[in-house]
């Protein structure tokens, strides 16, 4: 059948990533996890110790920056430089950095069109902030994924300690009441929901639950897609 996408934007914690990975599995198609190109960019600049607010500094990195998505049974890998830092930018500062390198307008359309170019190879199922207003307007499916903040910052703690970091509540959730901020008021394509996105509240849902609505959506939406 002709390509199609799925667009999951939401704010940090809804569960975008888990479910969105679910939904590409279930569908046989390809998951990409566009905050993870954002984390990649805050990566390379703590990395040569450039702050991930100096827009100069940050935009002179940008243009030698060799970033590579690849798309695996087992989800997205990243690669900066040939080296594999899948892992490496799965941590609260690289979040923070890559919610401060992404007001910056030249990132965003650089990742932007690298986001477009993957979607016009493949069908997608694409999570982020601003892929349903922005990357892909015209994406056949529409999700906006919300989750209160307490509950957010529950599932983000659940992440750190499965990690063996000993997270407090008040300081996960001050971050992410922070980060929130700044997703949702930035200049340049803040985190919206599109007009004809889907709203799913998932905070009292399970990820089966979410999983298996989205599902529905896309049959309703697509009908010839087996599922
Ligand atoms: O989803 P995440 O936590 O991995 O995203 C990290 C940051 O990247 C997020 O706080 C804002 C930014 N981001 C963005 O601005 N636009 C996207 N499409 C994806 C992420």
């Amino acid at each position: 059948m002709k390509r199609f996408a799925i667009a999951v934007d939401g704010p940090a914690g809804s569960g975008k990533s888990t479910v969105a990975k679910a939904v590409a599995k279930r569908l046989g198609i390809i998951y990409v996890d566009t905050g993870a190109m954002y984390r990649g960019v805050a990566y390379n600049c703590i990395q040569k110790g450039v702050n991930c607010s100096d827009e100069k500094a940050v935009l002179a990195l940008l243009d030698g920056i060799h970033l590579e998505i690849l798309p695996t049974e087992e989800g997205q890998k990243i690669f900066l430089e040939n080296q594999d830092i899948t892992e490496k930018i799965r941590t609260q500062k690289i979040g923070q950095g890559a919610s401060e390198v992404a007001v910056i307008q030249s990132v965003r359309q650089k990742l932007g069109d690298m986001q477009r170019a993957m979607a016009r190879k493949n069908s997608v199922v694409m999570d982020g902030r601003d892929i349903g207003t922005y990357v892909l307007p015209q994406a056949e499916v529409k999700i906006y994924m919300d989750a209160g903040v307490d509950e957010r910052t529950m599932r983000r703690m659940g992440e750190l300690k499965a990690k063996g970091e000993k997270p407090e509540f008040e300081a996960v959730r001050k971050e992410i009441i922070q980060r929130d901020d700044n997703d949702m008021n930035r200049q340049h394509n803040p985190l919206r929901k599109a007009p004809d996105a889907v709203y799913i509240d998932t905070t009292r849902m399970t990820i089966e639950d979410v999983v298996e609505k989205i599902l529905t959506i896309v049959q309703e939406k697509l009908g010839e897609v087996r599922v």
